[in-house]
């Protein structure tokens, strides 16, 4: 397959906006579990909420909506928030009746000094089990599995940017589908603060102990971590140390690279990826525009 051959993804039945803001399904919370260990910053829930009775079905990659209840400062109701979703289409108890998310609490202090808390990330890590939630979508066709089960998947993640590679990574090796053996290599890069803010990591640790020769896992701990030249290790540091290994691997035709999480971590990897391609004398910018034409670069960053 040449670079702009577009290769087979799972383009066939893709549910988008099966429910929209004005008629949201309503679901239950299940179960709202923490994330993060003792010492970590700040609150990073898994939740898991009941779809049954209604429609909604999703693909691995894609997002919900969530509607918080209650009004903004001008009396309105407030808009949906998008949160990528960390189950596979089968939902964590393999029955379809479920969608999970990963979801961090956003708290910043405001010019004043005060503590503010985000309206929707407040209300969804604060859920109870059989609180209803206002559920819209799903929506995404960015970040979707390709069908080729020999393909390589390169994911890079910082924080809740892990959760549609949860899915990824459950439906490779964790759920067994006859459709589905994958037989291709994925490798993680995962950037958060602390080892104990490693979302979801005996379960990662596990899969890359049985998985060796398919599934790879680099951790980037910001801040328990040092590059060789005594810089934070971010994950496109880590990245770095694999530059050669790598590059050759994003060329093949049947890799594609995923990015999903902070906005601010796309800089450090264009900075890294220009100068791994000027090594071979590649223009990084253009060939990374042939690849998302090819659909090989995907990206959702928040
Ligand atoms: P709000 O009450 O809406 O407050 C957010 C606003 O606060 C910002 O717009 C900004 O004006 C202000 N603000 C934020 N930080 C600061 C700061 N440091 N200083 C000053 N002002 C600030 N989130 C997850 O937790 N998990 C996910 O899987 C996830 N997936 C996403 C997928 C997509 C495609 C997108 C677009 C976003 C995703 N998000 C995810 C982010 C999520 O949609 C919300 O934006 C987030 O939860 C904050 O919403 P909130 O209602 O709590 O905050
Ligand atoms: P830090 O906050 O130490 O600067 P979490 O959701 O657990 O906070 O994880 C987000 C991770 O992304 C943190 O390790 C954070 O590091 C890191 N990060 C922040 N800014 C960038 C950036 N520009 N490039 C890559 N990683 C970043």
């Amino acid at each position: 397959m040449t670079q702009t051959e577009t290769p087979k993804t799972e383009k066939k039945d893709i549910p988008v906006n099966i429910y929209r803001p004005a008629n949201p399904f309503v679901g239950k919370c299940v179960s709202n579990e923490p994330l993060l260990k003792e010492g970590a910053i700040g609150i990073t829930q898994h939740v898991k909420f009941d779809i049954t009775g209604g429609d909604l079905r999703y693909l691995e990659g894609q997002s919900i909506g969530i509607l918080p209840p209650g009004t903004d400062k001008n009396g309105k109701p407030h808009k949906l928030r998008l949160y990528s979703i960390a189950s596979t289409r089968l939902g964590d108890d393999l029955d379809s009746k479920t969608v999970s998310l990963s979801v961090r609490k956003l708290e910043y202090k405001n010019e004043a000094g005060e503590l503010v808390e985000g309206v929707c990330s407040s209300f969804i890590t604060n859920i109870k089990p059989g609180d209803e939630v206002k559920i819209t979508g799903p929506v995404g066709k960015e970040m979707l599995l390709p069908e080729d089960t020999d393909a390589n998947i390169i994911m890079i993640a910082t924080g809740t940017g892990i959760a549609p590679f949860r899915a990824f990574l459950w439906r490779m090796f964790k759920e067994s589908h006859p459709e589905y053996q994958f037989k291709g290599l994925a490798w993680l890069f995962f950037g958060v603060t602390t080892e104990s803010a490693v979302l979801y990591k005996s379960d990662l640790d596990w899969m890359s102990y049985k998985n060796k020769q398919n599934f790879r896992c680099d951790y980037a701990l910001s801040r328990e971590q040092k590059t060789a030249d005594g810089k934070k290790m971010y994950v496109q540091n880590r990245m770095a140390e694999y530059a050669d290994e790598l590059w050759a691997l994003i060329q093949k035709p049947n890799t594609h690279t995923y990015i999903c999480g902070l906005k601010g971590m796309e800089n450090g990897i264009d900075d890294f990826m220009i100068e791994t391609a000027a090594k071979s004398g590649i223009e990084w910018k253009a060939y990374e525009k042939e690849m998302k034409k090819a659909g090989r670069w995907h990206v959702e960053t928040y």
